[in-house]
């Protein structure tokens, strides 16, 4: 994977205020690769970009001749009618030229209601590869931003919806079952990390192997009538990532490391029964 892109999502993306699970980098990331290695290209777009925590991924997964559209409400937030996330662009484009650059940045500020997928191919100059949904979050914005991107997308490109299975925005999950009744040329693929990712049927077995590639281990039941991957990923707790920590290394050998490392055996004896705590 590219330096630039191994940096964001390990280090500066938690730098973004935003909603952007390491996991899902980790597999868009995955899936832009296996979009490269198809011949796959096309530019990308995010409907609702609040600081730019996904959309700067996007940005940087894309090729020099590929633009980036970015569309959000930004300064008319009295149109945010669910309050989700809270959209600003001059804290957008900091982040951007921050941790990528703005040569292929095109901004549409406005209401996505308002948008088509004709629109869509217009601002991107032609047929999109990526295309993220994370705009407003009632039924009604999420068909219709599904239909927008799957209107702008080309035979190749995969449409990534946030928060589908998030109990906190049930909006989303009526908006692409209504969205899906009207029986579009596009399938689901994969689900992970609070991403569910589209496609159009002729690669969704080449995304799903590749998703599938990027996780610890994945399920396999049927949405919305495909087979998709539920991508689950470990998770090492805090004590084993400072356990294999540069800080503990250091911090071993010392006099404030010793009482600790004392602590931490004699309590794991203590839970296995091997000392008493009358022992004390
Ligand atoms: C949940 S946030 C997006 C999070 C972002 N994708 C990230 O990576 O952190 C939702 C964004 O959608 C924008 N938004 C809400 N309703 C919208 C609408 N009708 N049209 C365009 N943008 C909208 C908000 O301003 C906000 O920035």
């Amino acid at each position: 994977m590219d330096q630039r892109i191994t940096s964001y999502i390990h280090r500066d993306k938690f730098r973004i205020e935003g909603w952007l699970h390491t996991d899902a980098a980790l597999a868009i990331a995955a899936l832009g690769e296996r979009q490269q290695a198809l011949g796959v290209g096309g530019g990308v777009a995010e409907i609702g970009v609040h600081h730019g925590k996904l959309f700067i991924l996007l940005y940087l997964l894309g090729r020099s001749s590929e633009k980036a559209v970015a569309i959000d409400l930004f300064e008319d937030q009295h149109l945010n009618v669910d309050q989700s996330g809270n959209g600003d662009f001059w804290t957008f484009r900091r982040n951007l030229e921050r941790h990528a650059d703005t040569q292929r940045l095109v901004v549409h500020q406005g209401n996505s209601l308002d948008l088509s997928g004709a629109d869509l191919v217009r601002l991107a100059g032609g047929p999109l590869r990526l295309a993220s949904v994370d705009g407003g979050h009632t039924a009604q914005h999420a068909a219709h931003d599904l239909a927008v991107a799957e209107a702008a997308l080309a035979e190749g490109g995969i449409v990534i919806v946030d928060d589908v299975f998030n109990e906190q925005w049930p909006g989303v999950a009526e908006g692409v079952h209504r969205y899906f009744a009207r029986r579009p040329n596009l399938v689901p693929f994969a689900i992970g990390a609070n991403k569910t990712y589209f496609c159009r049927p002729s690669h969704s077995e080449s995304y799903r192997d590749a998703a599938v590639a990027a996780a610890q281990w994945v399920t396999m039941p049927d949405f919305l009538g495909e087979r998709v991957a539920v991508l689950q990923f470990a998770r090492r707790s805090f004590k084993d990532r400072f356990a294999h920590s540069d800080a503990w290394r250091r911090l071993r050998a010392t006099p404030v490391g010793q009482p600790l490392r004392w602590a931490w055996h004699t309590g794991r004896r203590l839970r296995r029964g091997l000392v008493r705590k009358e022992d004390f």
